[in-house]
């Protein structure tokens, strides 16, 4: 379709996503046999098949075996210059990206040494395709705050790859106001702080991550279509929701993305952003992402614009490179 393309040609940025998300299933496979770890599937089909998921838990549960084919700083480096190829063929410029330091903390693998790896692709992906991101030290929100906290605590000079905190994982039952003391630290620290919020939790989840935890992004935010005084707040304090179509419809948030509330909201003035979230899971990078509301959503060329204007203003990134995004845009526009 001659709207993809566009799409695709676009300066695109991506506020949202997870690093062990962009894992590929020929990838996946790939690193379960270098690493001698078994996976309940030895074809891409059979991993394919598999990606049929009912809800988050559902999802979490098999995003969770594919995470331990992750083994050392190489394989790191390995999924993160993957990564980076794709979004630099897709014109896609910067990402903000989740990493997770208990999932791997599990398996003995230390922080510093995912972050080697990972910094390592990106001097690679900065150097051949103007590429940049920012990192987001992600906690898991099933797991205690004390141990988020022991993290925060014990980055020493790790702290220096990060601009921001997150949380994520299973969300209901596991309310943000749980997380106060490390939100708490991490403002002190002087980190941007964002949680995932009514993603499959209510909006009280949402306002809780607002003003228990001060959050400067919400990640997700579908709830807050259930209190308009909260959507008055976010419009007003222009803060942004980063929204993922696909992952919501391969959730089941959404039935159906015409109904998905990122197009309520962008035309009531919210700071909406399309995301990709686990790209290789859900069945698309940003392009998709895009496309798929203009396809399912009648998204026009000028809804388009406005969200990824709203992902350059927004993004973990020094502003003399959003100037220059900016007017890249502005021009491909
Ligand atoms: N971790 C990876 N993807 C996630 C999502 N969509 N929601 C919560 N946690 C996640
Ligand atoms: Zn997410």
């Amino acid at each position: 379709m001659a709207m993809d393309n566009w799409i695709r040609s676009l300066p695109k940025v991506d506020l949202h996503v997870h690093l062990e998300g962009t894992i590929e299933p020929e990838t996946l496979l790939y690193l379960a046999e270098k690493n001698k770890v078994v996976l309940p599937w030895t074809t891409v089909e059979a991993v394919q098949q598999a990606y049929a998921f009912q809800d988050l838990a559902d999802f979490l549960q098999i995003y969770h075996q594919c995470t331990q084919v992750l083994r050392n700083a190489e394989d790191f480096y390995y999924i993160t210059l993957q990564y980076i190829r794709r979004s630099a063929a897709e014109n896609t410029f910067h990402s903000d990206v989740f990493i997770d330091p208990q999932t791997h903390r599990d398996k003995g693998i230390h922080l510093e040494a995912m972050m080697d790896g990972i910094t390592a692709a990106l001097r690679e992906g900065a150097r051949q395709y103007d590429y940049s991101m920012g990192f987001i030290l992600c906690f898991l929100r099933h797991r205690p705050q004390r141990e988020a906290l022991e993290i925060l605590h014990s980055l020493g000079p790790t702290r220096a790859h990060f601009s921001a905190i997150g949380l994520a994982a299973k969300e209901l039952g596991y309310p943000p106001h749980l997380f106060i003391d490390v939100y708490k630290t991490a403002h002190a620290m002087g980190l941007y702080c964002t949680a995932h919020a009514g993603e499959e939790g209510p909006a009280s989840y949402v306002r809780s991550a607002l003003f228990d935890l001060k959050v400067h992004r919400i990640d997700h935010g579908n709830a807050i279509v259930d209190d308009p005084t909260l959507i008055d707040y976010v419009r007003s304090q222009s803060i942004p929701l980063t929204m993922c179509p696909l992952s919501n419809r391969a959730l089941h948030i959404v039935d159906d993305l015409s109904q998905h509330p990122a197009t309520a909201l962008l035309n009531d003035g919210v700071c909406v952003t399309i995301n990709s979230d686990d790209p290789a899971f859900f069945g698309g990078y940003m392009t998709e992402n895009l496309s798929a509301m203009v396809e399912h959503a009648q998204w026009s060329k000028n809804e388009i614009a406005k969200v990824l204007h709203h992902a350059i203003d927004h993004a973990l990134m020094p502003d003399h490179r959003k100037q220059s995004l900016r007017h890249r845009l502005t021009q491909a526009l």
